[in-house]
């Protein structure tokens, strides 16, 4: 039998889109009992931008998804798969299709991953083994979210964590290989940490003698956190993860250039860089600006950091995702340009 040849990764390039209602730290600060200096202090976080009442979680992934496209030199029907990575879809089968539509992408394939803020990099390591194993060519991978629309605007402890945005990447079949390594975890035992869950509801139906549950207006509940516990998960958990991307390719954290991790609080931030032994001249950190973007936060910080003209050829970039589930993945890439 001949051995599957693998082929390699490259990440062609990345797009963003974050809605244009922004709601600053003094703006939560008359609607809450709460404070900017609170806020930035045990945050980092500054200010949130979140949907408006026109727009959806597809809009914004269609903007990023675009500009991907562009910057790749690529048309919507060079797409061969969709993977979108999102906790809050419009549509409790799926976003996906719905992308695809609005992109016009009618040859690609197209589905939806949820795993809260890990999605991203779940998302791209599927993604990964499609190219690696020569099913597709072009993957456009959406990490977007909406959980302004999820979380209780009453909790102080929640809401001021997070925002909404869409961010995108296409993974293409190429000679050369951006994607090291990569390894993912689920600790379910901790699901409770941080939820979203479905409260259930019956009626008797009496004409059957209340033999019959009929479900009856079942809903989902706001956003449940443990901050306390979840920010030790992160500081425990994701150093470990990135320490194990670097053993599985003999590499250490001195040759990281960038560390870019799930936007979620800049004190996360700082402690795993701390761990790791990384300056924090090495974390990309956008928190300040659109808060906890979920799914959307690593691509928007990748495509934010490219733009400025940060990340160069050959960097090597760390990137961990972290968050509900309990679920958490790293990975490790350099970063390559096509000349
Ligand atoms: N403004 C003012 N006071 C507040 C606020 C607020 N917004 N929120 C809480 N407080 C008060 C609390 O009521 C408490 O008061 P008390 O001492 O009188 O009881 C006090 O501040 C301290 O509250 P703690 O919850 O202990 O604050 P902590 O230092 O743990 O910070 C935080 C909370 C920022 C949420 C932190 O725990 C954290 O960042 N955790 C990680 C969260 C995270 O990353 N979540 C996203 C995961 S990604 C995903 O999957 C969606």
């Amino acid at each position: 039998m001949t051995p599957l040849k693998m082929h390699g990764s490259h990440i062609l390039s990345t797009g963003s889109a974050i809605p244009d209602i922004c709601i600053d730290n003094d703006l939560l600060g008359t609607i809450l009992d709460t404070s900017d200096s609170w806020i930035s202090t045990r945050t980092g976080i500054k200010e949130r931008n979140i949907l408006g009442r026109d727009q959806s979680i597809i809009d914004l992934a269609t903007i990023a998804s675009k500009k991907a496209l562009t910057k790749g030199l690529l048309q919507a029907e060079d797409l061969d798969l969709i993977i979108f990575a999102t906790s809050t879809s419009n549509d409790l089968f799926g976003s996906a299709s719905q992308l695809q539509h609005a992109l016009g992408a009618k040859q690609a394939a197209a589905f939806d991953i949820t795993a809260a803020c890990s999605g991203f990099v779940i998302s791209l390591i599927i993604a990964h083994q499609f190219i690696q194993t020569n099913v597709y060519n072009n993957i456009l991978i959406v990490g977007a979210d909406t959980l302004s629309q999820w979380v209780d605007w009453s909790d102080r402890t929640t809401c001021i964590l997070f925002g909404d945005g869409a961010g995108a990447a296409i993974l293409q079949k190429n000679q050369d290989n951006d994607i090291l390594s990569f390894e993912i975890n689920t600790d379910g035992s901790e699901a409770h940490q941080l939820c979203i869950n479905h409260k259930r509801n019956f009626q008797q139906d009496t004409k059957h003698n209340n033999l019959i549950n009929i479900p009856s207006n079942n809903y989902y509940q706001h956003l449940r956190m443990n901050g306390k516990e979840v920010y030790k998960f992160a500081v425990s958990k994701v150093p470990e993860s990135i320490g194990k991307c670097l053993k599985q390719i003999s590499m250490n954290s001195k040759d990281i250039t960038w560390l870019l991790l799930h936007q979620a609080n800049q004190r996360i931030l700082e402690t795993v860089a701390n761990k790791l032994n990384i300056p924090v001249e090495k974390i990309l950190s956008n928190i300040q600006f659109y808060g906890n973007t979920s799914a959307a936060s690593i691509p928007i910080a990748l495509d934010e950091a490219f733009d400025a003209g940060h990340i160069c050829h050959k960097d090597i970039i760390a990137i961990a995702g972290f968050g509900a589930g309990l679920t958490w993945g790293s990975m490790i890439i350099k970063w390559h340009i096509n000349e």
